[in-house]
């Protein structure tokens, strides 16, 4: 989720609720815009940009243990101080509420006071080999899955929610959804903003996964998670079909009318945007960046839908639970990987949104789910033909949202604008290569062009270096720090001063 750091007033709302305990701690979308001391050493002279120990949200020694090993091993001492920085943001800033004897806690994005579906699974996928180590961080990310399953069972359409009510916590008002009419309705106590965007219910699937991945601890499926998870089928079945039947009945189970002062625009055809025709890809109607989608079926979507489908039903099988949804979870995800590799390539590049009727928008935006974002996800190999023709095209002008600068380039997307491409990109960039130039060449655009901030932006303008959008971007800084970690594992040579893979996590 992504909001312009421009509005600053809904930001200054959003963040004035704190704990009481922190009353006295700065706001952290303010903090983050000024640099702090002490500076790293190396030429970029970074910032120290953690709060004080007591204005920390969650403490963990793991993660403390982790940013002393990289601070040690790492060669430069700049790259050294982002990942200082990034690794415990997600931990530091947004944990708004935990209560384990609850099994809940409220994740807030950022700059925000919600909770995105999409933004938790990725805050936390860094984190994922500590969990077996930190008894307490995984008792957290349990408390965070029991909060969304409860979300999702009841409004599996929606991607942004309030703070549960055992939070004391007031619901934030969204001036996005001022004059949106979403059916079916939705209560403004629970959702924050219901657009519905189906890789935030592969997000929910993801930590859900990755937490019984890291802990065998399957207490996590609790009535809420195996209604919130019949919940997603539903709307995998719902969403699938063709925008009319045989007889042409027009098919609508979902629709949201902007308006107001609702940032993305009006959807087109009674709140329902363009038709499809089924393929047995799931439509979505926004994209993971909340704008509008152009056609339905968002192939890195679907991509992320299969890959989390297989892991769930692995899961399940694993449990010996569920029987029934795993066999369908294994259908539809060979089904959506089938239809991606029948519908949505031509000449060897994969589309970003296709309907299914012959037509289909070739580009790249910058957030993930995204093309450029496929071995990252899990789909295919970085080394698949059809992903290195396509990942060159994306780099290229051929992408329409591609733009390059003296100092800053990359992909961007509409949701800023097309001169502002976002760090985001790079990451996923990196994560889908394993040439070592092209590592270091994204690399150093990232470091390089933090605004002396020592933090991971949402977008940087290519003709401004100081002008860039979010100071506090939760998801953006883990994003990074899940980076460096694995190329310290799979490239150590590259960032650590001996050529030795580090693993987080290990005795
Ligand atoms: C984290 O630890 C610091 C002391 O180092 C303490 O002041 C702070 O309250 C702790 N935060 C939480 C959420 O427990
Ligand atoms: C919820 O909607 C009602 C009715 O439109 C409005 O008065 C109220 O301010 C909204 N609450 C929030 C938290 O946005
Ligand atoms: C909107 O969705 C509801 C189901 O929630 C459906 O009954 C209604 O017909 C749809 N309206 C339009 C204009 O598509
Ligand atoms: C699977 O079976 C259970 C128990 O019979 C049922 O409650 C649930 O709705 C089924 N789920 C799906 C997705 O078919
Ligand atoms: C990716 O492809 C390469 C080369 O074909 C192969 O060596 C590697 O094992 C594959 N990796 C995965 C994860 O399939
Ligand atoms: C980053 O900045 C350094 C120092 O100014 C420069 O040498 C390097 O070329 C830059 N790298 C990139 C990718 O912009
Ligand atoms: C660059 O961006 C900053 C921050 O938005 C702004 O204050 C400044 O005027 C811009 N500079 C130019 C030359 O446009
Ligand atoms: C690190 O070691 C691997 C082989 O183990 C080698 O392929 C690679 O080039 C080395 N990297 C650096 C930067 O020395």
């Amino acid at each position: 989720m992504h909001f312009r750091l421009r509005d600053i007033r809904l930001a200054l709302i959003f963040s004035s609720i704190v704990h009481s305990s922190q009353a006295q701690c700065p706001d952290y979308t303010t903090y983050s815009q000024t640099p702090h001391d002490p500076v790293s050493t190396g030429p970029l002279a970074l910032p120290f940009m953690r709060p004080t120990p007591a204005c920390r949200t969650f403490n963990s020694s793991a993660v403390e243990k982790v940013i002393m090993d990289m601070k040690s091993l790492m060669k430069d001492p700049d790259l050294a101080r982002l990942f200082e920085n990034t690794f415990p943001n997600t931990l530091d800033t947004t944990v708004k509420y935990f209560s384990e004897s609850e099994n809940l806690a409220f994740i807030i994005t950022g700059d925000i006071t919600a909770q995105w579906l999409r933004d938790t699974a990725n805050q936390f996928a860094h984190y994922h080999s500590l969990l077996a180590v930190d008894p307490k961080l995984a008792t957290l990310v349990k408390a965070v899955i029991n909060n969304e399953a409860r979300y999702v069972s009841q409004y599996p359409y929606c991607g942004a929610f309030q703070p549960p009510p055992e939070s004391g916590l007031a619901p934030s008002h969204n001036d996005w959804a001022d004059g949106v009419k979403v059916n079916p309705p939705v209560s403004n106590q629970t959702v924050f903003e219901c657009k519905y965007e189906i890789d935030s219910l592969c997000g929910f699937l993801k930590l859900s996964g990755s937490y019984y991945q890291a802990t065998k601890d399957s207490s996590f499926m609790n009535t809420n998670w195996r209604s919130a998870i019949d919940q997603i089928f539903r709307v995998i079945n719902e969403q699938s079909q063709g925008t009319f039947d045989e007889n042409f009945n027009f098919i609508s189970y979902y629709n949201w009318t902007g308006g107001g002062g609702s940032l993305s625009p009006m959807v087109n055809n009674g709140g329902n945007g363009e038709p499809k025709a089924y393929t047995g890809l799931v439509g979505t109607h926004h994209r993971p960046s909340d704008d509008l989608s152009i056609f339905a079926f968002l192939t890195p979507a679907n991509a992320m839908l299969s890959v989390e489908l297989t892991k769930l039903a692995n899961v399940l099988d694993s449990v010996g639970d569920l029987r029934n949804v795993s066999q369908q979870a294994k259908t539809w995800s060979s089904r959506i990987s089938d239809a991606i590799y029948k519908t949505t390539i031509v000449d060897n590049i994969f589309a970003y949104e296709t309907n299914g009727l012959g037509s289909r928008y070739v580009m790249d935006d910058a957030n993930v789910p995204s093309l450029l974002s496929l071995p990252y996800l899990g789909f295919l190999n970085k080394t698949h033909p059809a992903y290195i023709a396509t990942r060159k095209l994306l780099l290229s002008r051929g992408n329409p949202y591609f733009a390059a600068g003296k100092s800053f380039n990359g992909i961007g997307g509409p949701h800023v604008d097309p001169w502002n491409p976002w760090p985001m990109a790079h990451i996923s960039a990196i994560f889908g290569t394993d040439n070592d130039q092209e590592i270091m060449q994204h690399l150093y655009l990232i470091t390089n062009n933090t605004n002396g901030l020592g933090l991971i932006h949402e977008s940087q303008s290519i003709y401004n270096s100081t002008s860039y959008t979010r100071s506090w971007f939760a998801w953006a800084n883990s994003y990074f720090a899940e980076m460096i970690l694995d190329l310290a594992d799979r490239k150590p040579g590259l960032i650590l001063k001996q050529n030795k893979s580090y693993k987080p996590g290990q005795p």
